[in-house]
Order: structure tokens, then C-alpha cells, then sequence
């Protein structure tokens, strides 16, 4: 029988809620599809600063790197804030991601019929978004140097550095490149390069790699400019390729273009070795162990790991299947406030993906 090694990361505030939901699921979805999931829990975030005294313990980098794929529900806690920063659940995020040098950000914005009514744009408006932000994940400003904080005559000084080498800018574009292929052929990059030097050889790159990728409609926008289209006419958008920091920001603006970033997965890719799959969310603290938490963001992220990170691609499609049959028959967690839905706990929606998996 096949059968692939996954470490599950369930983290913080909800994270183990929404990981006990979608560890049932997928032990269902494999033992249907004629395969074995060896899943393997490690400690990750504010709970391994707690025990352990650090956000990404060695063994559970070790086990992460040794693994075929690894599933991370949420981390972070407002009572690490105070933290020095390296020892915060958020450096141990971007610790993970460079230890597996995912290098490439997958996330994917659909707007699923059922919640067409539940986004806080008009209905005409986000009716057909189907579009990917592909995110560089181990760049940018957010591992840029020098970084750092001094200490003037005049006061503190902080200061990050925003790079990015030709290499790194060619490897990202080849992934959105690739991807566009496989669906309406269109790639907008999005930059700052009428004012950053950055983003200026971002722009020439990206086009250098367009010339290996003729049949691709490229496109450029500047980063507001982007945000701006995103709530006017997302529909415009297939792939947007984009930098650490542009992503993070328009991925969570795209996010709300379906209602909820509870129904939001990712991937985060390297060239060869493990991916990292993970809902967009965070860990939402304040409605943490209350039973109220939206569990569609990591199951749909469970389904992106048995298509892209295990080929397990029937697998997959039944899993985000049950979800959408849910969603069709009205059932909905706290995050949505549709009047004519049935609203359900998050153990209760696993329970009811579960029945429709099953029932396929
Ligand atoms: C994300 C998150 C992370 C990021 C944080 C938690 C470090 O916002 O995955 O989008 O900024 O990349
Ligand atoms: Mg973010």
C-alpha cells in the first residue's frame, strides 16, 4: 500500500481544533482512496516556547525536513508579543519556511457558489474570481540585511532592507509561469517599480523569464494600483505573482473576496523536498477551545497536500467535494453571518464533511 509521512503541526489557539477535524478526514479520505497516512504530531509556536523554550524546536525542523509533506493548522498568541523577536511563533514560521526553503507560495482564491451572497462585495462583482496569488516566501523585506534597530542622537532608528537577486526573482516567475499553464494563461506581476530599485529589476526579470513563456499573457501592476483592482474587478485576475511582502498583504485583501478567510488554503513549495500546507488564517486566540472555529481553511490545505505534495489528486478533489456539498445545503461556522445558514460548530462541520465524503 502506499504510504507517505506527514508531520502535523496543530500549533496554536485553534490550530488544534481545526487539526483534531481534519486528522478524522483525512485518515477516511485515505482509507478510501487505498492509501497510508503515517501522521505525526511535533510541537510548533507558542506551545513549543513553552515547553521547550523555542518556536521551532531541532527535532521538529529534523522531522519536518525528514517528512513527505507537513500540515500546519495556526500559530501565535498575543501573550508571545512581548517576546524578543526571535523568540516569537512568528519567527519560528519563517524559520520553518527557510529551513524547507519553500521558496514558493501558493494561494489559491475561488469564490464558491454557495457563498456568493457572503463576501462583503456585491455578488456581480466576485461571482467568477478564480484566481492564485503566487507569493515569494523566502525573500524580500522579510529576510532582507541588514536589519536591525541603532540608537542615534536623535532617537531609535529601525530599518529592514527589501532584496531580491535576479536568481530569486527567476525561480518564483518559472513557478507562476508554470502554473499559468495549467489555467487561463494570464500572469500579472505586481511591484513598486515606479518608486523601489527592487522592484524595477523584479519588473525586468519577470520579463526576461516571459520570453521563455510566450504563449502566457503577462502583465504589471503597481502594488496600490493592485489592491485597488483586487476589489473592483478581481475577476480580471488569473495568476499574480508577487513579492513576500506585496503577498502577504493582497493575499489576505483576496482572501476576503470569498466571504471568509476561514475557507482560504496554501501551499509553500522548494524546488525538490516536503512542502508546508496551511490555511491563510491565523490562530484566531480570541475564539480559541470554543468550538467556533472555521476548519474549511486547513481541510481544503489537507486537500492541496494529497494533490500537489503527494499526488494523491482523487483524494484530494473528494475531500474539497464534501466541503462544497456542505456548503451547498446551507451549513456555515460563526464566520459568516448569512441569515438563511445553518450555523454548526467546527466539530459539527467536520462531522458533516465527513458524512459527505463518506456518502460519495
Ligand atoms: C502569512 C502570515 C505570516 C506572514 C506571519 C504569521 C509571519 O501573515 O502567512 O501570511 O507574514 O507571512
Ligand atoms: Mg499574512
Amino acid at each position: 500500500m502506499r504510504q507517505h509521512q506527514i508531520v502535523l503541526l496543530p500549533g496554536d489557539g485553534i490550530g488544534p481544533e481545526i487539526t483534531s477535524v481534519t486528522k478524522k478526514l483525512l485518515e477516511a479520505v485515505s482509507q478510501k482512496h487505498g492509501f497510508q497516512l503515517v501522521l505525526q504530531e511535533q510541537l510548533f509556536g507558542g506551545k513549543a516556547i513553552q515547553s521547550e523554550g523555542s518556536p521551532l524546536p531541532p527535532k521538529t525542523l529534523k522531522a519536518c525536513q525528514e517528512s513527505d509533506a507537513v500540515l500546519l493548522a495556526a500559530i501565535g498568541d498575543p501573550i508571545f508579543d512581548d517576546l524578543p523577536r526571535e523568540k516569537r511563533p512568528e519567527t519560528g514560521l519563517l524559520e520553518l519556511r527557510a529551513g524547507l526553503n519553500l521558496f514558493a507560495n501558493l494561494r489559491p482564491v475561488k469564490v464558491w457558489p454557495a457563498l456568493v451572497e457572503a463576501s462583503s462585495l456585491k455578488p456581480n462583482v466576485i461571482k467568477d474570481v478564480d484566481l492564485l496569488v503566487v507569493r515569494e516566501l523566502t525573500g524580500g523585506i522579510y529576510f532582507g540585511q541588514p536589519k536591525g534597530k541603532v540608537f542615534t542622537e536623535d532617537g531609535a532608528r529601525a530599518f529592514n532592507t527589501m532584496t531580491y537577486s535576479e536568481k530569486e526573482i527567476e525561480r518564483i516567475a518559472k513557478v507562476a509561469f508554470k502554473v499559468a499553464e495549467k489555467r487561463r494563461r494570464k500572469v500579472c506581476s505586481v511591484d513598486k517599480a515606479n518608486v523601489l530599485d527592487v522592484s524595477q529589476l523584479w519588473r525586468d526579470q519577470v520579463e526576461v523569464i516571459a520570453k521563455n513563456h510566450q504563449t502566457i499573457e503577462l502583465s504589471h501592476l503597481y502594488v496600490d494600483n493592485a489592491a485597488m483592482q483586487l476589489v473592483k474587478e478581481p475577476s480580471q485576475f488569473d495568476v499574480i505573482l508577487t513579492s513576500n511582502l506585496f503577498g502577504d498583504i493582497l493575499s489576505d485583501e483576496a482572501a476576503m473576496l470569498t466571504g471568509s478567510i476561514g475557507m482560504l488554503p496554501s501551499a509553500s513549495l522548494s524546488e525538490k523536498g516536503p512542502g508546508l500546507f496551511e490555511p491563510v488564517h491565523g490562530s484566531a486566540p480570541d475564539i480559541a477551545g470554543m468550538d467556533k472555529a472555521n476548519p474549511i481553511a486547513m481541510v481544503l490545505s489537507a486537500a492541496m497536500m494529497l494533490k500537489i505534495g503527494l499526488n494523491e489528486k482523487e483524494a484530494g478533489e473528494a475531500l474539497e467535494q464534501a466541503v462544497e456539498k456542505v456548503l451547498n445545503i446551507g451549513y456555515r461556522t460563526c464566520d459568516f453571518r448569512e441569515e438563511s445558514s445553518t450555523q454548526l460548530g467546527c466539530s459539527q462541520m467536520g462531522s458533516k464533511i465527513l458524512e459527505a465524503l463518506l456518502d460519495s
